[in-house]
């Protein structure tokens, strides 16, 4: 088969892992995906920034990239535009996509689902949450075949490593975000994670494949951990419990008094609850061991019963793994004629406002 060519856009912490993992297993990615998988260019803003990468493989035109003779786009730039710009323009023409953007994903899935549907092109996001572990495929693939009712997560490392540094040393919330930017586990401004947006971006993808249905990050409940005390999590061990922030997704039954239906006038008997807030959990419950910047998601279906993913959340590597991943799967595809899961909202279940019961 002819080579796979893949156009890189953004080059970062996890762009410059995603270089390093496609050069050094070239022969094993030849092997696996059954064609050479050949990366033909890298988009950046200042290229005389990225002296760890093939100078010869720069260019500051992305549009161009794009537009040329490849055959994946891999988008590690992250933020809204010109990400969605270009990913749509990339979908519209065919090409597939692999992308690690949550704040994306969760603000514009339904344009992009759309683009990607019409051309056929497949869009694949397993490093858009919980970095490395494979979550998104298992709820897009395994678990296709059963009804997933609820989805509970760790999926935020910062507010995870400062909850349970509270949990351990008895330190104030203060104390302990300093020693988190200090390690380098909180960013300068730390209030994406703290304030709970990263969760609920991540949260709206969770949901919108769980159900089958289209959750925005503005639909999501948010309540982040700055307000969680010392005193709270002392209250919380007394209860042999721990604080947690959790990104809680869950089908839930709408109550017969209410007759709310549809736009099409088809009655609502169920609507869907995406919220991310500081919960105390037993300590006996498996999300309560996970500890330190670790994410874990916890999944409930009808007939699978309980699973659990752990894994690293962030971090270059780990999420170049996830990248990497959909790079072979998205790749096999094209050698092979296929195409990964549609995405098609049709269970569209209402979110229910949070204090509504
Ligand atoms: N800021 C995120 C976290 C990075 O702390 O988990 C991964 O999305």
């Amino acid at each position: 088969h002819k080579p796979i060519k893949v156009a890189l856009l953004g080059c970062g912490t996890v762009g410059t892992e995603v270089v390093r993992l496609l050069t050094d297993q070239a022969a094993d990615l030849t092997a696996r995906v059954g064609a050479p998988v050949v990366l033909t260019g890298i988009a950046v803003r200042r290229p005389h920034k990225h002296r760890d990468v093939p100078a010869e493989l720069l260019t500051t035109d992305a549009e161009a990239l794009i537009a040329s003779d490849v055959d994946v786009i891999v988008e590690v730039i992250g933020g809204i535009e010109p990400a969605r710009s270009l990913l749509l323009a990339a979908l519209r023409s065919g090409k597939s996509v692999v992308t690690a953007n949550k704040a994306l994903l969760a603000e514009h899935s339904a344009d992009l689902f759309e683009a990607s549907d019409a051309s056929g092109a497949d869009l694949y996001f397993e490093a858009a949450v919980a970095g490395a572990i494979p979550l998104l495929r298992p709820l897009r693939e395994s678990l296709a075949g059963d009804r997933i009712t609820r989805v509970m997560g760790i999926v935020n490392g910062t507010t995870n490593f400062i909850l349970s540094g509270m949990d351990s040393t008895g330190a104030s919330y203060g104390e302990t975000l300093d020693e988190a930017t200090r390690l380098g586990y909180a960013e300068a401004d730390p209030t994406a994670d703290v304030d709970g947006f990263d969760a609920a971006s991540k949260a709206a993808i969770l949901a919108s494949l769980a159900f089958h249905s289209r959750v925005t990050a503005a639909d999501v409940y948010r309540e982040g951990i700055a307000s969680v005390s010392a005193a709270d999590i002392a209250a919380a061990k007394a209860l042999g419990r721990t604080v947690k922030l959790l990104a809680i997704c869950e089908r839930v039954s709408v109550g017969g008094d209410d007759d709310q239906t549809a736009a099409d006038g088809t009655p609502i008997t169920e609507s869907i609850s995406v919220r991310v807030h500081p919960a105390m959990i037993p300590k006996s419950h498996p999300l309560a061991g996970v500890n330190g910047a670790f994410n874990a998601v916890f999944v409930e279906a009808d007939a699978a019963g309980e699973m659990m993913f752990y894994g690293q959340g962030a971090g270059g590597a780990p999420t170049a793994s996830a990248v990497l991943g959909d790079l072979v799967a998205v790749a096999r595809n094209r050698v092979h004629s296929g195409r990964g899961p549609r995405e098609s909202a049709y269970a569209a279940l209402p979110v229910r406002p949070m204090g509504q019961t």
